[in-house]
């Protein structure tokens, strides 16, 4: 299958999930169970959710490894193809969702011996699906409307940026992440607490946001978002060149993101990865 083949699969595939999310959460979900922490919560929606997911790929694709938040990695076999992965996150932003907020979504990545060649973000409460294909660009679907082709803010210096950001569910961490916080609010124009990782880095993709950062995003949560971000000219990466993850995830156009980066890695140990 080529790329776009992928991309059109994971399209299918996240839109049916964001259709039977939005028509099933009820208007209080409940929580079925807490995992790092007791704000670290898991609805009944997210299973199901992942649980669609997995029925579909397997359907289409039965050798295929499939990565999920919720179940873990299963199966996986060598194909003439290579080693072809997917890579879910049922609900990216599970307490905007808990609370009604819209910007909770649904992050499917495909990944074809270890690179990921297509990535979709589909954001139901808005009717947005963010959609990239390795070396394809990024674009923007609306129902009614025309495909749309995104491109990252570019030129924008750090006190000037509008930069997203995210905090993990351990206390600990927090307790960093607010230290560090202090440091950058002093010299950008603004934060922003969006709530979906993968969201952040299609608001990065859209212009919505100038860059992100955020310490500790698991790959299910910045896979899809992630090869979207750059496909629309943003550069994603961890610190001093390394890959973005384990520690710190950035997301910003070329030269944003180098003083992005020059701010934040004195403030951020590798050892608090
Ligand atoms: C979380 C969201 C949030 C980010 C957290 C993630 P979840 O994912 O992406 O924005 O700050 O680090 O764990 O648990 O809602 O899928
Ligand atoms: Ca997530
Ligand atoms: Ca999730
Ligand atoms: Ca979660």
């Amino acid at each position: 299958m080529s790329d776009f083949d992928f991309l059109r699969l994971a399209v299918d595939i996240g839109r049916e999930a964001g259709d039977m999310l939005l028509a099933k959460r009820p208007a209080r979900p409940e929580v079925v169970e807490t995992k790092s922490s007791g704000t670290d919560v898991v609805t009944a929606l997210d299973r199901a959710s992942e649980e669609l997911i997995r029925q579909r790929i397997k359907a289409a694709r039965p050798s295929d490894a499939i990565l999920g938040e919720e179940e873990g990695e299963t199966g996986g076999a060598e194909t003439g193809e290579g080693r072809v992965r997917w890579i879910v996150d049922p609900i990216d932003g599970t307490v905007n969702f808990l609370y009604g907020l819209p910007d909770w979504s649904v992050s499917i990545a495909v990944e074809v011996d270890g690179e990921v060649v297509a990535g979709v973000v589909n954001v139901p409460p808005r009717g947005e699906l963010y959609a990239a294909a390795k070396g394809g660009g990024a674009e923007l679907l609306r129902e009614g409307v025309p495909g749309e082709r995104l491109r990252c803010n570019a030129g924008v210096p750090l006190a000037r940026a509008l930069i997203a950001t995210g905090f993990g569910y351990l206390p600990e961490r927090r307790a960093v992440q607010a230290q560090v916080l202090t440091h950058v609010l002093p010299v950008v124009r603004d934060i922003r607490r969006g709530g979906s990782c993968a969201v952040d880095l299609c608001s990065v993709a859209a212009g919505r946001v100038d860059g992100y950062y955020e310490r500790g995003p698991q790959y299910w949560d910045y896979a899809a978002g992630g090869l979207i971000a750059a496909e629309a000219g943003a550069r994603v990466g961890g610190l001093n060149g390394r890959p973005y993850n384990p520690g710190l995830t950035l997301c910003a156009a070329p030269g944003l993101f180098e003083e992005l980066h020059d701010l934040l890695a004195p403030l951020n140990p590798e050892r608090d990865a």
